[in-house]
């Protein structure tokens, strides 16, 4: 028997969840809209606001679960990567928790917890799997053997497909966090109206640098001619960049499947919740015969049920850390 409480404040979501032996039976997510006014999630605000929300959002997911302090068996927590301050509300309060209720302390890696989300629900993906981890900080093709055993075998050298769109979002003068308002206005547009080049990166590699840049050139050169074309052609344009980061993406992941003879094939992460990724995924799944596993919406952008299921992974293991465990803002995967 387990009872995991789980804390996630890695950047702008404060969030805790409860897993009850391998089952989460609270999620509770305080989103931080006070970053929309400023374009950006704001370091010093975000670490305020986890201050702020912590005591309500652990409240409302005992509450959620029905369970008591006195029920919890250990008290997980990301130790990063992520915002070193916002990191710190989280990882304090959980050491504060373990220690006034005397229970052992779970570390989880952000990043690992992405992947393990798809072993909330089923199906569950089968080992070995790659998993396409993306997010606002991170772009990963990631051998997973295990839960545990886990190899990134590419990566982007540069900026995250999450930041692609929400900068692209900001060159088109949409609020941040942009990749969702893309992903809107791309529902009604032609994803052929205009062509992005593909960056050509070596190995398994990304890069989105570049990318984002020829955007900008070429909305510039655009509203030479024509003041208002962002205003006038704002779906085709969401509809054609979306489709050249899901076709970016989708290159080098069957380009592993290849290399690794893998049919196992998840998406993980913020940006695994974008319409155009998950009907290109569906489409490959059919043209090359894989198995593919997609999260519920909920567990693609950040959540501490992906933290709790980490923790009851580890907790089978008892995997525990001390007292003196500190935040890391780029922790090793
Ligand atoms: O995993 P996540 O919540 O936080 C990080 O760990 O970074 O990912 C956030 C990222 C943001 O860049 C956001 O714009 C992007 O995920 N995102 C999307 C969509 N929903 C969230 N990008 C494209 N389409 C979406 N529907
Ligand atoms: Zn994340």
């Amino acid at each position: 028997m387990s009872v995991i409480l789980a804390i996630e404040s890695s950047c702008d979501e404060t969030s805790v969840a409860i897993c009850n032996n391998g089952k989460i039976t609270a999620n509770v997510i305080a989103n931080q809209t006070i970053h929309q006014n400023y374009g950006g999630v704001i370091p010093e605000l975000a670490s305020r606001v986890h201050q702020q929300n912590i005591v309500p959002v652990i409240q409302q997911a005992l509450g959620d679960a029905k369970v008591s302090k006195k029920e919890l068996n250990a008290v997980a927590f990301t130790q990063g990567p992520g915002l070193l301050g916002s990191l710190l509300v989280g990882v304090s309060f959980a050491k504060s928790f373990a220690l006034a209720l005397d229970l052992p302390l779970i570390s989880v890696n952000h990043m690992h917890a992405h992947i393990l989300a798809h072993f909330i629900d089923d199906p569950k993906p089968k080992f070995p799997f790659i998993c396409l981890t993306v997010s606002g900080g991170h772009t990963q093709i990631v051998v997973v053997r295990s839960h545990f055993d886990m190899e990134i075998v590419g990566e982007t050298l540069d900026d995250a497909a999450g930041e692609a769109f929400d900068k692209t979002a900001k060159i088109l003068s949409l609020p941040y966090p942009g990749g969702p308002l893309i992903d809107k206005y791309a529902a009604g547009g032609n994803p052929l109206a205009y062509k992005f080049g593909e960056p050509q990166i070596k190995d398994l590699n990304y890069s989105f640098s570049g990318f984002k840049t020829s955007i900008l050139y070429f909305i510039r050169n655009q509203e030479k001619e024509n003041p208002n074309f962002i205003s006038e052609n704002l779906n085709d344009i969401c509809a054609s960049v979306q489709h050249s980061i899901v076709h970016i993406l989708l290159n080098k992941l069957k380009k592993a499947a290849k290399q690794y003879g893998i049919k196992e094939i998840a998406i993980a992460g913020g940006v695994s919740a974008n319409s155009g990724l998950r009907a290109g995924l569906t489409a490959l799944a059919e043209e090359l015969n894989w198995n593919v596993y997609i999260p519920a919406f909920q567990y693609c952008t950040d959540n501490a049920a992906m933290i709790a299921i980490a923790g009851h992974f580890k907790y089978l293991n008892r995997d525990f850390v001390e007292q003196d465990v500190a935040p890391l803002s780029r922790m090793e995967f």
